[in-house]
């Protein structure tokens, strides 16, 4: 996990896993060049400066509360619905806004690659909001996230106080509301630039005005539950003739006199046998764990112009140089005398007697036709192509095109 480690030096990540991860907020306060290559002041003026953003993607907070779209947007005939209106937003600014951008790393080239690193650590969902507050001025009220945060201070500073949940670990649906009152405040810290603060999901927090405007992004990881893994379980049940069935009519007619209806008990019975027998069964982790890893996507889905090449026309030679998405997981599990890969979002079929070279393919990111051969010397340059075009074509492996030699046919 060598980019959460970056992210919280010098906190030592086992130290943070075991003790903070999901229990408890820490403060980690660091050089103030820390972020300085992330992002900047000048970073978020270009963003805002973009003729084509709309509300909600930049939302504004005054007095703890969002202002409406009609405030600070426009109608214009040659530009998008809900386009800001950046002489609004300046005016608004100097009243006392906060800026809330959601969803920096769909915009941001750096900061999309910064989240995906921290994706791949965490085998999690990773997204990245920004808060900008002038001196003195308080944006959210307080409450809690359904996700783990990672305060992130680039510029100025700003006052936090993390308090124990009400709720531990809420879901999306669970809003920290007025009549859910915060727990015993545990920490109080001042966020410099430089400076993380790790708060995990459910745990109440609120950011304090101090007299320095603040600029700091917020990494939200979306963890998995025990409820995402029922999610997958009810899928694969639905194969099953069991749980596809009818309920018995227990409730047709009169119900009032209700005392245990014995097809109804005996309809659960079978339910609960059902779903023991998938719970015990064999490989049901890896099942699992290859669904998850299946549900991992490039964050860089493009590799132009190598989509425009045809594949067929195309000469794979052993100087050919080739890459791989260094932010995707994979999964290979040796069955039947098979392997499978799982990567992307795909699921590949390769012959037992390649193992070896499939698993040295998918532990490098960037290699020749020449490392193909060598992975395995019993194979042909013919067999190594054959084995490569499909990982090609399915976009999990790409040829880097300026090494690519194409047939004078072509
Ligand atoms: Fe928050």
């Amino acid at each position: 996990m060598d980019n959460l480690a970056r992210l919280i030096e010098p906190l030592p990540t086992s130290e943070f896993l075991s003790d903070y991860w999901t229990r408890c907020a820490i403060h980690v306060p660091g050089p103030i060049e820390k972020f300085s290559g992330l992002y900047s002041w000048q970073d978020l003026n270009e963003l805002i400066s973009d003729r084509r953003l709309t509300y909600p993607r930049l939302r504004l907070v005054l007095n703890k509360e969002l202002l409406p779209a009609s405030l600070f947007t426009k109608r214009s005939p040659h530009g998008p619905d809900n386009a800001i209106d950046p002489r609004k937003v300046s005016n608004l600014l100097r009243s006392g806004a906060t800026i809330v951008y959601d969803g920096l790393h769909d915009s941001t080239p750096k900061i999309r690659e910064f989240a995906s690193l921290l994706q791949f650590d965490f085998g999690e969902y990773a997204h990245v909001n920004l808060y900008c507050s002038r001196p003195e001025a308080q944006g959210f009220d307080l409450h809690y996230d359904a996700h783990e945060v990672f305060l992130i201070q680039i510029a100025g500073k700003k006052e936090w106080r993390v308090s124990e949940p009400t709720r531990p670990f809420p879901l999306d649906f669970d809003k920290s509301g007025k009549n859910n009152p915060p727990g015993k405040q545990y920490l109080r810290c001042l966020l410099s630039a430089g400076d993380i603060l790790y708060i995990p999901r459910g745990h109440w927090h609120e950011g304090i005005a101090t007299g320095e405007a603040s600029l700091h992004l917020t990494l939200g990881i979306n963890g998995s539950t025990g409820m995402s893994f029922l999610r997958w379980l009810m899928d694969d049940l639905m194969m099953s003739e069991v749980w596809r069935a009818n309920r018995p009519l227990a409730f047709s007619g009169d119900t009032k006199d209700f005392r245990g209806h014995s097809e109804l008990e005996s309809w659960i019975a079978t339910l609960r046998t059902s779903l023991l027998e998938r719970l015990g069964r064999l490989g049901l982790s890896h099942d699992y764990f290859e669904y998850s890893i299946g549900q991992d996507r490039n964050p860089y889905p493009y590799s132009l112009p190598n989509e425009y090449a045809s594949l067929e026309n195309m000469a794979l030679a052993q100087e050919t140089k080739f890459s791989r998405s260094r932010f995707q997981k994979v999964f290979i599990r040796d069955v039947q005398n098979k392997i499978r890969v799982t990567v992307g979002g795909s699921h590949l079929v390769f012959g037992g007697n390649v193992g070896a070279w499939v698993r040295c393919l998918f532990s490098e990111t960037e290699f020749t036709g020449s490392d193909c051969l060598m992975w395995e010397p019993q194979l042909e340059w013919s067999q190594v192509e054959s084995l490569l075009r499909p990982l090609i074509t399915s976009g999990i492996v790409h040829v880097e095109t300026q090494k690519v030699v194409e047939n004078s046919e072509s």
